[in-house]
């Protein structure tokens, strides 16, 4: 893993931006891997400014609440029109975000994984890290082999996004996610990563173990993942002492 360590959350998104925008470049018809969450807000909110064309990109979203329709402020489909595609000159029909309102989630997530086949595999994908160690919607205990699949949420990771809505029981209890298997088909990983309340597992993340217990940990398998973390989320691993 290539770690870049960064001040603070400001060159996070700056040094996120450069990459995906160095990336996008290099790649005739990039497909791109997005993720939702406080984190790449600052990435996305740099590649508006900078006005970076996303004529040819196809998008592929991790995850999305099981229950909330699409136009619901909470939903990720609403969040990723609100901070990127209404501001940049991305064709609709590329962007994929899977539909938790389907009638059919079985065959939703079946459907999910067959689009990002055909589109020939995600060139970048862009995480963050759940307080817990999930990836996407994947949460602690998730087999490294699953694929895109409907999960129930973790209380604490209902807890953590509860600052979203009026009200914890406002907070969907499942989801529907790419799965563990899916993410690390990506030819390449961003990991971004910020702030006090990731450190514990920012530690876990590079010092302990490899197993289904903290997702994340199976990142260290893939060839190629950057992880771009800054001083607040270094603070607990050891040789940062
Ligand atoms: P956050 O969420 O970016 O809002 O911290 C990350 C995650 O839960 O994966």
């Amino acid at each position: 893993m290539n770690i870049i360590k960064v001040m603070d959350y400001a060159e996070m998104s700056d040094y996120a931006c450069d990459f995906l925008m160095n990336k996008m470049e290099n790649l005739q018809k990039p497909v791109l891997g997005l993720a939702t969450g406080s984190t790449p807000e600052g990435l996305y909110h740099r590649l508006i400014e900078k006005k970076v064309s996303f004529r040819n990109v196809v998008t592929f979203n991790l995850d999305e609440y099981v229950g909330l329709d699409r136009k619901n402020p909470n939903s990720y489909y609403y969040y990723m029109n609100d901070k990127l595609f209404n501001h940049v000159d991305i064709e609709m029909d590329k962007v994929h975000v899977p539909n938790g309102s389907a009638t059919n989630l079985e065959k939703e997530c079946h459907d999910y994984e067959e689009a990002i086949r055909e589109a020939g595999q995600i060139d970048v994908q862009v995480l963050g890290i759940g307080v817990n160690g999930h990836i996407g919607f994947n949460e602690p205990g998730t087999a490294f082999t699953s694929r895109t699949h409907i999960v129930e949420l973790d209380v604490s990771t209902r807890q953590a996004n509860s600052r979203f809505f009026d009200s914890m029981e406002e907070v969907p209890t499942k989801a529907i996610t790419m799965g563990i298997d899916s993410i690390m088909d990506s030819k390449e990983i961003l990991l971004l990563i910020s702030g006090h309340s990731k450190a514990h597992a920012v530690a876990r993340l590079l010092e302990g173990e490899i197993n289904e217990d903290f997702p994340a940990s199976v990142l260290r398998r893939h060839k190629n993942v950057t992880i771009v973390v800054d001083e607040a989320a270094m603070s607990e691993v050891k040789e940062n002492k």
